[in-house]
């Protein structure tokens, strides 16, 4: 790994685009230093340019360059949270490109926590731009096999780090203004109000798109995706050949079908649900959404946005 490790950084730190790892999902890097590689991260994802990149840093001391200032509250945040699955939104440096930011006068920037990500960050010096390594609308890659799936042909190396222990994107916190949050992920709003000690908004991924790459449809498999809140609703619902999401076991005797499949899901498995019914060509997922998974914001915001029409 090593070796493939210092191959990794010198394409990167010559422009070129890599595959990497993280705990959350892989991301397609560049240095933000290379347009060419940023370019390359649009082209090959068919990623809309007004959605902009997180850049991802192995040292607190990268932030000074990125940013205009830095705000009390990204230390106590960093402090708690770095390395691991928080995104932070800052006033952005001039210097920085537009492709990374979008135009917008903010940076997103994280830590990853995976030991492969942290030693090619370090290795190539320059802070990384990456966004999850899939085709824009698809659902994210938590595998080397998902990212091989759509960029075996087209990149010159993905790193190999297994599974994605977290499962789904990080969470993205806005510290420009009151503390927003942007997208929902394994780190949660309790989670942040306790290390801040104040109250932070919470409503708005829910209600309208403040993070550019929030309106656009999302984490689709092929699959239709339909979502049920009772069992009995599910049950009315289901059709012939469907897989069937869900935590508690269902009788399914009343459904004149053998060819249904039940799976269990979660924040860890779901991304890897998706990739599964698009290799199996399966025509529709029945989602049944417990009292658990309305719990957990960063699942339901992942199976709604899939389950949502454009
Ligand atoms: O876990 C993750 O965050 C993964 C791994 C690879 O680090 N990356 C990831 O990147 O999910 P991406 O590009 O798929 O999602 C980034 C999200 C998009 O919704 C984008 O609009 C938002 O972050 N974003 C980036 N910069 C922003 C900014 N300056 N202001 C608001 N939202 C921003
Ligand atoms: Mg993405």
């Amino acid at each position: 790994m090593k070796n493939s490790i210092l191959l990794a950084a010198s394409l990167l730190k010559n422009g070129h685009v890599v595959a990497f790892p993280t705990e959350t999902v892989y991301g397609l890097g560049a240095s933000i230093f290379h347009e060419k590689g940023l370019e390359a991260i649009f082209s090959l994802k068919g990623r809309a340019k007004d959605n902009p990149l997180i850049v991802h840093i192995h040292d607190l001391d990268q932030v000074f360059s990125l940013v205009k200032e830095v705000p009390e509250d990204f230390f106590l945040l960093a402090r708690a949270f770095f390395p691991g699955p928080l995104t932070l939104i800052l006033p952005v440096a001039p210097s920085i490109s537009s492709l990374v930011t979008a135009s917008l006068d903010t940076i997103a920037i994280r830590m990853p926590n995976h030991k492969i990500a942290l030693e090619l960050l370090k290795e190539v010096g320059d802070p990384i731009a990456a966004p999850s390594a899939n085709i824009s609308g698809k659902p994210s890659p938590t595998s080397f096999e998902h990212v091989t799936k759509d960029f075996s042909e087209k990149l010159p190396l993905i790193l190999d780090g297994g599974e994605c222990q977290v499962g789904i994107e990080s969470t993205v916190l806005s510290l420009v203004g009151e503390p927003t949050i942007l997208r929902p992920g394994s780190i949660t709003l309790e989670d942040l109000e306790a290390v801040l000690g104040k109250k932070i908004n919470a409503k708005s991924y829910s209600t309208k798109a403040l993070c550019p790459g929030m309106k656009y449809r999302h984490y689709a498999p092929n699959a239709k995706i339909s979502l049920f809140y009772t069992e009995k609703e599910l049950l009315e619902g289901v059709s012939q050949n469907c897989w069937i999401l869900t935590n508690t076991p269902l009788d399914l005797m009343s459904i004149k079908s053998n060819s249904l499949k039940m799976i269990e899901y979660s924040s860890q498995n779901i991304y890897k649900i998706f990739h599964l019914a698009d290799k199996e060509k399966v025509d529709s997922i029945c989602i049944l959404i417990d009292e658990k998974t309305k719990k957990d914001q960063g699942l339901l915001n992942r199976i709604e946005k899939a389950a949502t029409k454009i």
